[in-house]
């Protein structure tokens, strides 16, 4: 047992859809969450880049006390996480594209991926794709241009939906049944991706998954927080508060938003 607690990042907002999964599944754990919103986007930047700043976020969480980490953004797990487990001592837990359950439930064989360059060039997302290759075809695109757009709260700018459009045409023509979003940002764009999706298409984001995950990996690492009362939360971005906020109004009154530079 362990109260401690459970600390988050990703490049900005859009990790907030995978501490809402982790919240929702363990109301009573502390969380503390960084938006390294200034930082964003990953999904442009090198390796090396990444991995830079996922260290300096990962160390910020260690040094308020962290127990686990969870790299709430899919271009950072993918290109950052081993390094950080190599490198620390507690639990890491990722997000990567859920190819497989998209592979598993498709009826036509064609499965879109929308990710971030950082992520669709990784090894990591090559060879999760590889494995696949026999079974489906994927047919992925960058979404180039979504996350800045997000991180300013133009979820359903014309602009936004363009690019969404622009983006899944040939997932469409190429008869796709399910849409993989392959990073933690994309979820926020679900109610305009419905109307422009036809209603056969499933959308597939696995922030529910992410949070069972850090669930057993507590259970299993004697780390989970007795408690019963609410658990204190705590959220940290180095950039627009009131466009953080934004993200967050219909959540849990409880929660501290702060600017911090980091
Ligand atoms: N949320 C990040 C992800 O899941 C966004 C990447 C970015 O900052 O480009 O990939």
């Amino acid at each position: 047992m362990n109260v401690k607690p459970i600390g988050i990042f990703d490049s900005g907002v859009g990790g907030t859809s995978i501490w809402r999964e982790i919240h929702a599944l363990m109301p009573h754990e502390d969380t503390i969450y960084l938006a390294d919103s200034k930082n964003a986007p990953y999904g442009q930047r090198s390796r090396e880049e990444i991995i830079k700043l996922s260290v300096k976020n990962t160390e910020l969480l260690l040094k308020k006390g962290c127990k686990l980490i969870v790299v709430a953004c899919n271009t950072a797990t993918t290109n950052a996480i081993s390094h950080l487990r190599q490198k620390y001592d507690v639990p890491f837990i990722g997000i990567e594209p859920a190819i497989k359950p998209a592979a598993l439930n498709s009826g036509t064989g064609t499965v879109g991926v929308l990710a971030t360059r950082g992520t669709l060039s990784s090894s990591l997302f090559l060879k999760t794709s590889k494995d696949h290759a026999g079974e489906i075809n994927i047919v992925e695109r960058e979404g180039a241009g979504l996350v800045p757009l997000i991180e300013a709260g133009k979820l359903n700018s014309s602009e936004t939906r363009q690019l969404l459009i622009g983006y899944i045409k040939p997932m469409l023509e190429a008869n796709m049944d399910h849409i993989v979003l392959g990073c933690t940002h994309y979820p926020y764009l679900i109610p305009v991706l419905r109307e422009i999706l036809p209603p056969h298409v499933n959308i597939i984001d696995c922030g529910a998954a992410v949070a069972r995950q850090t669930q057993a990996v507590l259970k299993k690492s004697n780390l989970q927080n007795p408690k019963k009362s609410p658990g204190n939360i705590q959220f940290f971005t180095n950039n627009d508060i009131e466009i953080f906020t934004s993200f967050l109004e219909d959540d849990d009154n409880l929660k501290q938003i702060s600017y911090l530079d980091f």
